[in-house]
């Protein structure tokens, strides 16, 4: 589906699609009552806000635009409300657009994604993936924590360590009466008998 049959119904379509990870884009929506100011670097006459939105996706050039609606004309902008915030002012008989080049990075701070906190977004032409990080487990958009202590298998402390399952990894800390870094714990004092890490051997 092009770009323009998206914007045409105006609203913010987010497709769903089945591929485990993966979400299809969501379109800039017009801003409603809004221009930037200053920018502009080239007038045409549209006959609606579909055509102006069109002519600033053609134009590599156009960074956003501002459909007039009452004289139907067309700013096509240099710049954007994010690169030029304070020109970003009211005027009630305009729209603002912001065009989005066939791909908007949902990953960038300040889009709209559906990434799990510990996922990694990655954004894709169209669209973007979600990947859970090291130590969860899920589809991106749901990730849950792994227990490795609770994994008699991928649990690497020492037989004399106690295990602390933290958000996405772990730690191993020797029980008393052993010292090192958890992964092998070897007893403080092999002469004192009656310590504990002696009971345990
Ligand atoms: C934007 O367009 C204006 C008007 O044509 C021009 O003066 C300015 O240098 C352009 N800015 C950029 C960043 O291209
Ligand atoms: C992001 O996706 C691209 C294309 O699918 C892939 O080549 C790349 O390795 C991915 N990067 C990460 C960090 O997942
Ligand atoms: C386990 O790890 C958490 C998070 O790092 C920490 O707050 C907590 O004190 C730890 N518990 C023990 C018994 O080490």
């Amino acid at each position: 589906m092009s770009v323009a049959l998206y914007v045409f119904s105006f609203i913010s379509l987010m497709g769903t699609s089945n591929t485990a990870g993966e979400k299809y884009k969501v379109y800039q929506v017009p801003i409603r009552g809004k221009a930037l100011r200053g920018h502009t670097y080239k007038t045409a006459m549209a006959g609606e806000l579909f055509r102006c939105y069109v002519r600033c996706e053609r134009d590599p050039v156009c960074k956003s635009c501002n459909f007039k609606h009452t004289q139907q004309i067309c700013e096509m902008n240099n710049e954007t409300k994010e690169t030029k915030p304070n020109d970003f002012i009211t005027e009630q008989q305009s729209y603002y657009i912001k065009r989005t080049g066939g791909d908007v990075n949902e990953c960038k701070k300040g889009q709209t994604n559906l990434c799990n906190k510990y996922a990694f977004c990655n954004n894709t032409k169209g669209s973007y993936r979600c990947r859970c990080k090291q130590g969860f487990v899920g589809d991106g958009f749901n990730c849950i924590d792994v227990n490795e202590c609770e994994n008699g298998l991928s649990n690497p402390c020492d037989k004399n360590a106690f295990c602390n399952n933290t958000k996405g990894s772990y730690s191993c800390h020797c029980n008393q009466g052993f010292v090192n870094d958890g992964f092998s714990c070897i007893c403080k004092k092999r002469k004192e008998k009656k310590k504990r890490c002696m009971i345990i051997i």
